[in-house]
């Protein structure tokens, strides 16, 4: 069935590193409204902003410590009212980054919780007595954070709560009915305030395993850790979690025009499924991390494979998402490409094979001009918690700090997080002040001005390819099926609708490849025509130069 938000391409905004308009160094919702216009001529018909709620600002505003302001860093409500009825105005969309696994620590909610054990919001988090003078289980938190539990001891009442990531960031209990009333509430009320549906963070972590047992996987190394085990797992996909999403469906997502985005960490398509099949009536879509936030670099062969596998969640009406890098990833072109040889070849072709996989396609700010990953000198450069939650644990645990720093870096998610680079001028003209995180070096020959007049020019690609989705539909509801899975250097596939016919070849590397018989055969055919590519001219058709992509109409 045809949806707004299948044809959609999602602009992603890392509010605090977009654009600076009073100077203190961090981006703004005025900086957002200021660069409407650049947002609309790339083409992008939906925004989604990381969260801007009131906050500690301890994990970049995913611990929310009121879910119906806005930081003031950022702005004020006022200013999100103007934000979204400009967005609106230039027909275009607005989601919001809804964080219900966790708040704050500073949150309302858990102050009172903290307070006593009959408080009415103690049970709105997860609060547990010592087991054998111990945490109660041996769960560590993601951040690697302190001695590693996942478990904080609180004094006034003697219990331990629960926090997978860090100790300000507090589990919520979504076995209360008081929470999930509370949220649902929270929620209807910015979709009554016009939002146009939200990307749920963290979405398939709410519901907890009973009686939250110990991890059976050894301790996570580094030793620095002291013995707790972070295991991802214990709380992914849990029974009850579907039930839970369907009843948030039926309170709240159904009743409106909206885009329902999962985050969803240990998911695998066939796990997908039931998350995002229309019949369900849970979510929309979701973010896997098979590809973007896969550890290890996947190869051609492999992105192939987990295409198909995804793919078939839409032959089963489910729908999925592309996307190749946000603000918990590398660089994308640093990590699929060739950041310094090949940055145009390469930034272009990742461009192209997400805009003509089938699924609705997510830009990270920045990606439209092919940024990369930053090589900072120190520790003392890093921000997010992370990186340096792992650092300070391996050098703890006897590592060489550069040792542990480098094995850091190119997975950084502050690679993703460094402001955006406007213009050659200082700080890259994201901030007049200070900007709160370095900006990456490399500003003067990358940023958006530039990228306006160069002659091989990401932007202007980027441009195109989202022009093209636009104009044809074939993008995003044609058909899709792989030629020759198992070639390890070229991913070539077709896409078919109604009549017409594309093919597709993206060279995934730096070498030059002989085009295979069966691909040369399909495009030899007199209706061929070539709409796209990121070379300028085709020397020899049978030849796929560095990163190179071609999309052809060959019926
Ligand atoms: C996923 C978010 O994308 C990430 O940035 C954050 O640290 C965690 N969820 C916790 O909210």
């Amino acid at each position: 069935m045809k949806q707004w938000w299948k044809e959609a391409v999602v602009y992603q905004i890392y509010t605090k590193s977009y654009y600076d308009t009073n100077g203190d160094g961090i981006g703004d919702l005025q900086g957002i409204i200021r660069k409407l216009d650049y947002i609309q001529s790339l083409g992008a018909t939906v925004i989604w902003l990381n969260p801007i709620y009131k906050s500690p600002d301890v994990d970049n505003g995913y611990d929310i410590s009121d879910y119906q302001n806005i930081d003031e860093r950022y702005g004020t409500l006022s200013d999100f009212k103007e934000l979204l009825s400009e967005v609106h105005k230039r027909g275009m969309r607005l989601i919001m980054d809804m964080v219900l696994n966790h708040t704050s620590d500073e949150h309302a909610w858990f102050q009172e919780s903290r307070k006593s054990k009959d408080n009415p919001y103690r049970d709105f988090y997860i609060w547990r007595p010592e087991k054998n003078g111990k945490e109660p289980n041996n769960w560590g938190n993601y951040f690697y954070e302190g001695r590693g539990s996942a478990w904080e001891y609180d004094e006034t009442t003697r219990e331990y709560y629960l926090h997978n990531y860090s100790r300000k960031m507090p589990d919520l209990n979504w076995d209360n009915i008081e929470l999930k009333k509370a949220m649902c509430r929270m929620m209807r009320w910015w979709l009554d305030l016009g939002v146009d549906g939200f990307r749920m963070d963290a979405i398939n972590r709410l519901v907890k395993p009973r009686g939250l047992p110990d991890s059976p996987n050894p301790p996570t190394p580094p030793v620095g850790i002291h013995g707790y085990v972070v295991d991802r797992t214990m709380c992914a996909n849990r029974p009850g979690i579907h039930e839970l999403l369907h009843e948030l469906n039926e309170e709240v997502f159904s009743r409106y025009d909206i885009m329902v985005v999962g985050e969803t960490g240990n998911v695998n398509a066939a796990i997908a499924m039931d998350y995002v099949q229309e019949e369900r009536e849970e979510i929309d879509m979701v973010f896997h991390f098979e590809i973007a936030k896969n550890p290890v670099l996947v190869n051609a062969v492999q992105f192939k494979e987990i295409q198909r596998r995804w793919y078939h969640v839409i032959e089963q009406h489910g729908w999925i998402t592309q996307y190749l890098s946000n603000h918990d990833t590398p660089r994308q072109v640093s990590w699929f490409g060739d950041d310094k040889e090949y940055r145009y070849e390469s930034a272009t072709m990742l461009a192209a094979l997400m805009h003509t996989h089938p699924g609705t396609v997510y830009i990270y700010q920045g990606e439209e001009i092919g940024m990369t990953n930053v090589d900072f000198p120190s520790i003392e450069y890093y921000n997010e918690k992370y990186t340096v939650g792992k650092y300070q644990t391996m050098v703890e645990s006897g590592v060489d700090p550069e040792t542990a720093l480098n094995s850091l870096k190119r997975t950084s998610r502050d690679n993703d997080r460094t402001p955006m680079q406007w213009n050659s001028r200082e700080h890259a003209g994201f901030t007049s002040g200070t900007p709160w995180m370095h900006v990456n070096p490399n500003y003067p020959e990358i940023n958006t001005e530039s990228e306006e007049h160069a002659e091989k020019s990401v932007l202007r690609f980027y441009r195109t390819l989202i022009a093209m989705r636009k104009e044809h539909p074939i993008m995003v509801y044609g058909t899709y099926r792989q030629i020759l899975e198992e070639e390890e250097h070229l991913i070539i596939y077709e896409r078919a609708y109604q009549d017409e016919k594309w093919l597709i070849i993206c060279n995934f590397y730096g070498r030059q490849e002989k085009l295979p018989e069966v691909a040369a055969a399909a495009i030899d055919t007199p209706e061929k025509k070539l709409l796209l590519s990121n070379y300028h001219n085709v020397e020899e058709e049978t030849l796929i130069r560095p990163y190179e992509t071609r999309i052809y109409r060959i019926r």
